[in-house]
C-alpha cells in the first residue's frame, strides 16, 4: 500500500494550485458578491487541459484519471467553490455519461468539444416535484418520426444558461417509473429548449443555477444516450461518480477555511499573545486538520477505485457524506476563530461557510447518501 501521490498527480496539484491562486482567487469574493460567472476562467482551465482530465486523448482529454480530476476540483475549491463545481458538473455529470454510454459518434460530437473546453456541459435530473425521489420525474419524451419531443422542466441546473450541452432525463414510457426513463443529449439551440429562472443562492454564487424548460423540444433520435429505458440507471451511475467530485469540492472548501484560520490564529493577538497559543483555538485547528485529512483519504480512495475499474458507489456516497459534513463543521469553526471579523465580508471564511452548505445538499442530500450506503450494506 502506498499513500504517496504519483509524480503526475503531484504535478497536476501544483499546476492547478498555481492557476487557482493566480487566476481564480483574486476575483472569487467579487464574483460571489456579483453572482457573476466568468467564462474566461473556464477558457483558461481549458488551455491547461483541466476540462477533460479523465478522458482519453482521442476524445479531447488529457488521458489522466479520476484522482487527478478530484485533486483539480479540490484545489480550485480551496479558493473558489463555484469554480470547483463548474468543473465538477461539466466533467462528472455531463462528460461521464457520454463517455460511458455514448456511441462513438456522440463522443466525437459532444464529449470531445467539452473535453477541449470549447463547450460547457450540464446535467438535468431534478424537477420541481422530484428531488430526492429522482424516479418521480414528470418530463416526457415522446417519439415522433425521427425525433423525440420533450416536454417538461428541470430545476437547480448547475452551469444552466452557460452550458452548451445538457444530459437530460425524461420518461419515454410514463406508465413505468424507473424502466420508463431515458437519457438524452440536448443542445442549447434545439428548438423548444429554453433557460428559465436563475436562482439567487446562499453560496456558490458565481456558479449559475437555473431552470431549463422543454416546450415541444425536438431532439433527433441519434441523441438518445444508451437505449430507451436505460435512463434511470445512467442517472444513478453518473451520480455515483459525481458525488465524489462534490466530496473533493468539500475537501477543498474545508482546506481553504483551515488555511485562513491557521494564518489568522498565528497573527491575531489578544491578551498579549497570538490566539493560536490558546488551547481553545489550537485544539480546534487540530480537529479541523484531522477531519479534513480523513475526508481527503475517503475521497481519494473512491477516486482510486473508480480509476482502477473497481466498484466505488458506496465509497463515493461515504466520501460525499463525510466530506460535506466536514466542510460545514470546519468552515463554521473557522468563522468562530475569526470572531466578529469572520462574520464580515472582509475575510473569506464567511464565503467558505456559505459555500460549504450546498455540499450537504446537492448530488443527493446527506440523508440520501445514508440511504445509498445502508442499502448497499444490507442488500
Ligand atoms: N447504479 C446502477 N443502478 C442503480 C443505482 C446505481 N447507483 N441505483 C439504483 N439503481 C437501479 C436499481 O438497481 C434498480 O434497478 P432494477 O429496477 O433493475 O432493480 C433501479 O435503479 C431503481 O432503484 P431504486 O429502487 O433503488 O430507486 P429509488 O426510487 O428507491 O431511488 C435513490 C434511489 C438512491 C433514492 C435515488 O432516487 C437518488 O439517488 N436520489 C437522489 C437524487 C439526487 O442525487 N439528485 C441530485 C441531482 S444532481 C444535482 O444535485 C444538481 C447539480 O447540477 C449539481
Amino acid at each position: 500500500m502506498n499513500f504517496r501521490l504519483s509524480e503526475e498527480h503531484e504535478m497536476i496539484r501544483k499546476m492547478v494550485r498555481d492557476f487557482a491562486l493566480k487566476e481564480v482567487a483574486p476575483t472569487a469574493a467579487e464574483r460571489d458578491e456579483e453572482e457573476r460567472f466568468d467564462i474566461n476562467i473556464f477558457k483558461k482551465m481549458a488551455e491547461l487541459g483541466l476540462t477533460g482530465i479523465p478522458w482519453a486523448e482521442e476524445y479531447g482529454g488529457i488521458g489522466s484519471d479520476f484522482l487527478a480530476y478530484c485533486i483539480a476540483v479540490e484545489e480550485l475549491s480551496r479558493v473558489c467553490a463555484s469554480t470547483g463545481v463548474t468543473l465538477s458538473a461539466h466533467t462528472s455529470l455531463a462528460g461521464w455519461p457520454i463517455y460511458k454510454f455514448g456511441s462513438e459518434e456522440q463522443k466525437q460530437k459532444y464529449l470531445k468539444p467539452m473535453a477541449q473546453g470549447e463547450k460547457i456541459g450540464a446535467y438535468g435530473l431534478t424537477e420541481p416535484g422530484s428531488g430526492s425521489d429522482a424516479g418521480g420525474m414528470r418530463t416526457t419524451a415522446r417519439r415522433d418520426g425521427d425525433d423525440y419531443v420533450i416536454n417538461g422542466s428541470k430545476i437547480f441546473i448547475t452551469n444552466g444558461g452557460v452550458a452548451d450541452t445538457y444530459v437530460v432525463f425524461a420518461l419515454t414510457d410514463p406508465t413505468s417509473k424507473h424502466k420508463g426513463t431515458s437519457a438524452f443529449i440536448i443542445e442549447k439551440d434545439f428548438p423548444g429548449f429554453s433557460v428559465g429562472k436563475k436562482e439567487k443562492k446562499l453560496g456558490i454564487r458565481s456558479s449559475p443555477t437555473t431552470e431549463i424548460i422543454f416546450e415541444d423540444c425536438r431532439v433527433p433520435k441519434e441523441n438518445l444516450l444508451g437505449s430507451e429505458g436505460d435512463g434511470f440507471k445512467i442517472a444513478m451511475m453518473t451520480l455515483d461518480g459525481g458525488r465524489n467530485g462534490i466530496a473533493a469540492q468539500a475537501v477543498g472548501i474545508a482546506q481553504g477555511a483551515l488555511d485562513a484560520a491557521v494564518a489568522y490564529a498565528k497573527d491575531r493577538e489578544q491578551f498579549g499573545k497570538p490566539i493560536a497559543a490558546n488551547q481553545g483555538i489550537s485544539f480546534k485547528l487540530a480537529d479541523m486538520a484531522t477531519e479534513i485529512e480523513a475526508a481527503r483519504l475517503l475521497t481519494y480512495q473512491a477516486a482510486w477505485l473508480e480509476s482502477n475499474g473497481l466498484p466505488y458507489g458506496k465509497e463515493s456516497a461515504m466520501s460525499k457524506l463525510f466530506a460535506g459534513d466536514t466542510a460545514m463543521k470546519v468552515t463554521t469553526e473557522a468563522v468562530q476563530i475569526f470572531g466578529g471579523y469572520g462574520y464580515t465580508k472582509d475575510y473569506p471564511v464567511e464565503r467558505y461557510m456559505r459555500d460549504a452548505k450546498i455540499t450537504q445538499i446537492y448530488e443527493g442530500t446527506q440523508e440520501i447518501q445514508r440511504l445509498v450506503i445502508s442499502r448497499m450494506l444490507t442488500k
